[in-house]
């Protein structure tokens, strides 16, 4: 198994092994990498979808994604990305784009620990996923904006302020109440602070007036992209990669040609 820095802040990239038959020192060694790296690649894999979700399980529990129309219908925990439904050529199931800088399902009570995707089928061109490293924007913050976000709190909702993509959800999980989360998470495996905030899906400062609460959003987001801690995944066909939630965040970049199919299959992973 090899393993190299996909840049020096953030990604690891993995070749060499078949994760279906790791070793338990190769997935010890894997797990550090990525509690390190926060996102892993793994290269080169051939999985059914009970393998996937095998490996998968071996970071943490599954569980369905709140967007039950994109869930595989024999393994309700892989969610199928970029796939036609078969009725229609043109009814692409949701949750294929992930455009704009976030992290996954902030607006459930529960931090989801991590997301892993598996490459199927990739485009000529674009479809990159980028990553930035939290950790590496909290640390870049004065001690004066530290101290001052210490103790803050957010609300996080589905599609934002402006509820992109509601109509994705069924009618109950609509009507779900915003998540409250700190501002500020100690990453309860490593022990290191990130900024827990995102262009996507915050709604508000927990007790800030809209307007100052919004200027002091704008400042993070300066912050959120840092030197040689941001990673642009050019996709293979083949491979996994798994992001930590708790620390980063991520954006689909889009730019692939209309006619090509982009697919993933993709599991949400807890604590
Ligand atoms: C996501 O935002 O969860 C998906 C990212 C991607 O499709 O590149």
């Amino acid at each position: 198994m090899q393993i190299e820095d996909a840049v020096p802040r953030v990604g690891a990239l993995v070749t060499g092994v078949d994760v279906r038959s790791l070793t338990e020192n190769d997935w010890k060694q894997l797990y550090q990498t990525w509690l390190d790296r926060h996102v892993l690649i793994v290269r080169g894999q051939k999985l059914t979808k009970p393998e996937f979700l095998e490996y998968s399980a071996r970071f943490g529990r599954l569980k369905p994604h709140r967007v039950k129309k994109t869930h595989d219908p024999e393994h309700p925990e892989i969610t199928l990305m970029g796939v036609t439904s078969g009725n229609s050529g043109s009814d692409k199931l949701v949750l294929d784009r992930g455009q704009g800088w976030h992290t996954d399902s902030p607006w459930d009570v529960e931090i989801c620990k991590a997301t892993q995707l598996y490459g199927l089928e990739i485009p000529s061109y674009g479809g990159d996923t980028l990553f930035a490293s939290m950790h590496a924007a909290y640390d870049a913050l004065s001690e004066q904006l530290k101290t001052k976000i210490a103790t803050l709190k957010v609300a996080f909702g589905y599609g934002g302020r402006a509820r992109t993509g509601i109509e994705r959800l069924d009618p109950e999980d609509q009507k779900m109440p915003p998540a409250i989360h700190d501002m500020v998470r100690v990453h309860p495996e490593t022990g290191r602070k990130s900024l827990y905030v995102n262009p996507t899906h915050v709604l508000s400062i927990v007790g800030m007036p809209e307007e100052e609460g919004d200027r002091l959003l704008a400042e993070l987001y300066w912050y959120m992209l840092q030197p040689n801690a941001e990673y642009r995944h050019k996709w293979q066909a083949g491979d996994i990669v798994i992001w930590d939630n708790r620390c980063t965040v991520h954006s689909a970049a889009g730019g692939q040609p209309a006619d090509q199919r982009r697919v993933h299959w993709r599991t949400t992973i807890m604590q």
